[in-house]
């Protein structure tokens, strides 16, 4: 079993949040982009921790090296990499009424896993918490993966960003109203258990939540 937490990003865990912009997109943001958003108190960012092991015990490994490893180097791996792994992390910025989803990401080694979705979800319930009406996005039209989980969430199509990537390629706009609906607490409630399962599925366990709760 592999615990998952999901909390705010901390200062302690910049260095980890660069690395895994690198690793899903190449460096989107600095270092100094995201202390920035750390101080903006318009800026939710909140990160998915994952730590593997015997929870009685307190033994906890990266799951990278947990879920590759072999009987005989398990234990020297366990003792030695006690530093938990940053799997994913979401943000959106506050405006006025409306949630703008900033970054998604989830590491490469855990894609599939449902925690794109277990993101998603925080920040929209936080969203939809502190109040906010919409939600809106820029995607790229070639995302198949982003776009077929924000469509899961509700949202559609409302325009079109002309060469707005350093690539040239057009960004689609998304567009998600009615966040204080019933309508949409239920595709909340109906996302979340999709999570649930997909979770336990692939051996996740959610051991702490702060934040990002509906
Ligand atoms: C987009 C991203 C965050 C999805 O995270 P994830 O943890 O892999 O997604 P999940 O496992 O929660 O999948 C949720 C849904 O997303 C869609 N999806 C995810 N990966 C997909 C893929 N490779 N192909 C098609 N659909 C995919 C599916 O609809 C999936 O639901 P399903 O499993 O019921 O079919 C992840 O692929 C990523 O970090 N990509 C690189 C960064 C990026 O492009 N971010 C989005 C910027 S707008």
């Amino acid at each position: 079993m592999t615990f998952l937490k999901l909390k705010p990003l901390t200062a302690e865990q910049l260095s980890a949040a660069v690395e895994l912009d690198q690793l899903c997109f190449g460096g989107l943001w600095t270092r100094s982009g995201y202390e920035r958003e750390l101080d903006s108190p318009n800026s939710q960012l909140l990160v998915l921790e994952a730590a593997i092991g015997n929870r009685d015990s307190g033994v906890r490994a990266r799951p990278s090296e947990a879920l590759t490893r072999n009987a005989v180097t398990t234990e020297v791996e366990t003792e030695l990499t006690p530093q938990p792994l940053l799997v994913g992390l979401g943000c959106y910025w506050e405006i006025l009424e409306e949630a703008h989803i900033t970054i998604l990401a989830v590491h490469p080694d855990y894609q599939r896993q449902g925690l794109g979705k277990l993101l998603l979800y925080a920040l929209l319930g936080d969203a939809r918490r502190r109040l906010l009406e919409w939600a809106t996005l820029e995607v790229k039209p070639s995302n198949q993966a982003a776009l077929s989980l924000y469509q899961k969430f509700g949202f559609t199509e409302a325009g079109r960003r002309r060469r707005y990537y350093p690539t040239g390629e057009d960004a689609l706009i998304l567009w998600r109203g009615g966040l204080q609906t019933l309508e949409f607490e239920e595709t909340l409630t109906q996302c979340y258990q999709e999570v649930e399962s997909t979770l336990a599925f692939w051996g996740w366990q959610l051991s702490e939540v702060i934040g990002g709760r509906c």
